[in-house]
C-alpha cells in the first residue's frame, strides 16, 4: 500500500512512523514533512492548504491512502478534492471538520445530539458577552469561534481580561466553567461505526504545576491510571457515537479521527471541545501502544469497512511524551539554532519525533518552530516510560529550549 501524508509536526512523524513500521505499507510519503519525517518518508515540499496540489501529489504517486493530519487543511477541504478524485482518505469533509472549525457549530451539533458538554452562549457583541460573563460568574471562559492555534481559548477569573478578549474575536462563545481533570480520548470512525482508541491525558500549559499559558500541549502520558473504569465505553455511548449519528443525519457524515476533549467533573462527563484530527502530543503516546498495524485502520475508515475490523490490540505497558520547545514559545518562538545530540536519544524504548525542524545546508537539524521536538519512551509502567523519556530529552541540546519536568509525574506516583 502506497500512503501519503499531509503534515509536518510531531503528530505526522508519529503517524509517518507507525506506517513505515507496518508491514503493508510499501511506499510512504510525506507532504511537506520535516526533518525527521524524512529519515522515514520521502517528503514533498507541496502546500498542504491546496487541495488540487495535494491531490495532483496523490494521483501522481498512485497513493492508495492519504492520511491528512493537521486541522488547519481538513478545515480548508483539502480532503474534498481527494475524495472527489475516488482516492481514499482518512480526514474529514470541509463540513464535517467544522466540528472543530467553529466551536458554535459543535456546540450545535452537541445540543442536537444530546452530548454532555458545558452551558455556553454564542456571543457577537459586547452587550451579548457581558451579559454571558455574568450569568455564569467566574472563573470565565470565552472561545474564539474558529481555529485559532492554540490560542483562542482565555480561561481567567479577571472579568476585564475576559471582555478584552471576547472583543478582539469576531464571535465568541461563553461557557460555564468545568473543573476536574481532563482526559483526551480520540476515536477512528467511517462515519457510521465508532472505534474508540486508548485515553491519553495532556499537559497544556507552558510551566510545572499547570502554571503559565496555554500552549499546543508540552507533553502526554497514556494510559490514565485514576480514569473511572468503563470510561472509554461511556464515552463511546453518550459522545462518540452520538455525534458521528448526528453528522451522518445532517447529510455531512464525519470520517477520519474523533478527538474528544473531556473535563471529568464533579457532576459527571463533559466534553470541553471537539477536534477533527488526532492530538498533538497525545498521538504519540497512544500510537507508541498501538500493536495493530496501523495502514489498515485507517484505510478500512475511509473505505467506510470499519465495522468488519478486528478489535485494536494494545501494549499492555505505558508511554510518555516530553515536549522541547524552543525559547520563547508560547508567545515569540526562536528559530533557527541547531539542534545537538539526537542521534544518541533512540533505543528500543525511546524515539525522537520531530515537531518544528528543518535540514540546514550542511544536513544539521535546524529548529524551526515553537514546538521543536517531542521525546516519547515507553516503559512497564508510567514511572519507567517516564524516566526513559526524560533520559532521552536530557541528551538533546537546544540554545535556550525549554521543556515541562512534571509530565506524568502524578500518575508515576
Ligand atoms: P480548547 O482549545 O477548547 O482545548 O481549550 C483549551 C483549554 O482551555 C482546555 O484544555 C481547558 O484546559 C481549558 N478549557 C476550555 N474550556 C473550558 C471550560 N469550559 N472550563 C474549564 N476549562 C476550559
Ligand atoms: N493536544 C491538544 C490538541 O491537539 O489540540
Amino acid at each position: 500500500m502506497k500512503v501519503l501524508v499531509i503534515g509536518g509536526g510531531a503528530r505526522e512523524h508519529a503517524l509517518c512512523r507507525s506506517l513505515s513500521l507496518d508491514p503493508a505499507v510499501t511506499e510512504l510519503h510525506c507532504a511537506p514533512g520535516n526533518a525527521g519525517i524524512a529519515e522515514v518518508a520521502t517528503v514533498h515540499p507541496v502546500d498542504q492548504l491546496d487541495g488540487a496540489a495535494v491531490t495532483a501529489l496523490a494521483r501522481e504517486l498512485a497513493a492508495d491512502l492519504v492520511v491528512v493530519g493537521p486541522e488547519a487543511p481538513l478545515v480548508a477541504g483539502v480532503a474534498d478534492p481527494l475524495r472527489g478524485a475516488g482516492i481514499p482518505v482518512f480526514g474529514p469533509s470541509a463540513e464535517a471538520a467544522q466540528l472543530e472549525g467553529s466551536k458554535a457549530f459543535a456546540k450545535d451539533v452537541m445540543a442536537a445530539a444530546g452530548v454532555p458538554t458545558a452551558r455556553s452562549y454564542v456571543c457577537t457583541t459586547a452587550e451579548e458577552a457581558a451579559a454571558a460573563l455574568d450569568a455564569f460568574g467566574a472563573p470565565y471562559v470565552v472561545k474564539d469561534d474558529g481555529l485559532a492555534a492554540g490560542k483562542g481559548v482565555v480561561v481567567t477569573s479577571d472579568r476585564a481580561a475576559a471582555l478584552e478578549h471576547a472583543a478582539a474575536c469576531e464571535r465568541v462563545v461563553i461557557e460555564e466553567y468545568l473543573d476536574g481533570p481532563e482526559v483526551s480520548l480520540f476515536a477512528i470512525t467511517d462515519g457510521t461505526a465508532v472505534l474508540p482508541l486508548v485515553p491519553a491525558q495532556d499537559f497544556k500549559r507552558a510551566l510545572d504545576g499547570d502554571e503559565g499559558p496555554n500552549t499546543g500541549g508540552m507533553g502526554a502520558y497514556s494510559p490514565l491510571p485514576w480514569a473511572p473504569e468503563g470510561l472509554v465505553d461511556e464515552v463511546l455511548a453518550t459522545v462518540l457515537q452520538p455525534t458521528v449519528d448526528e453528522l451522518r443525519r445532517r447529510g455531512t457524515p464525519f470520517s477520519g479521527l474523533l478527538y474528544a476533549g473531556l473535563a471529568l467533573t464533579s457532576r459527571g462527563t463533559r466534553v470541553i471541545e471537539f477536534n477533527a484530527r488526532f492530538g498533538d502530543p497525545e498521538t504519540q503516546v497512544v500510537l507508541a501502544r498501538l500493536r495493530t498495524p496501523l495502514a489498515g485502520v485507517l484505510l478500512a475508515a475511509a473505505e467506510g469497512t470499519l465495522a468488519g475490523l478486528e478489535p485494536l490490540r494494545w501494549d499492555e505497558g505505558a508511554a510518555v511524551t516530553v515536549v522541547v520547545a524552543s525559547e520563547g514559545y508560547p508567545a515569540a518562538p526562536r528559530t533557527g539554532d541547531p539542534i545537538e545530540g539526537l542521534a544518541e536519544v533512540a533505543d528500543e524504548h525511546t524515539h525522537v519525533l520531530h515537531a518544528g525542524t528543518r535540514t540546514g545546508e550542511d544536513g544539521e537539524v535546524l529548529s524551526a518552530g515553537g514546538r521543536v521536538l517531542s521525546v516519547t519512551a515507553t516503559g512497564a509502567d508510567i514511572a519507567e516510560a517516564r524516566e526513559r523519556a526524560y533520559r532521552g530529552v536530557a541528551k538533546i541540546s537546544l540554545k535556550g529550549s525549554h521543556h515541562r519536568t512534571d509530565i506524568a509525574l502524578k500518575a508515576a506516583q
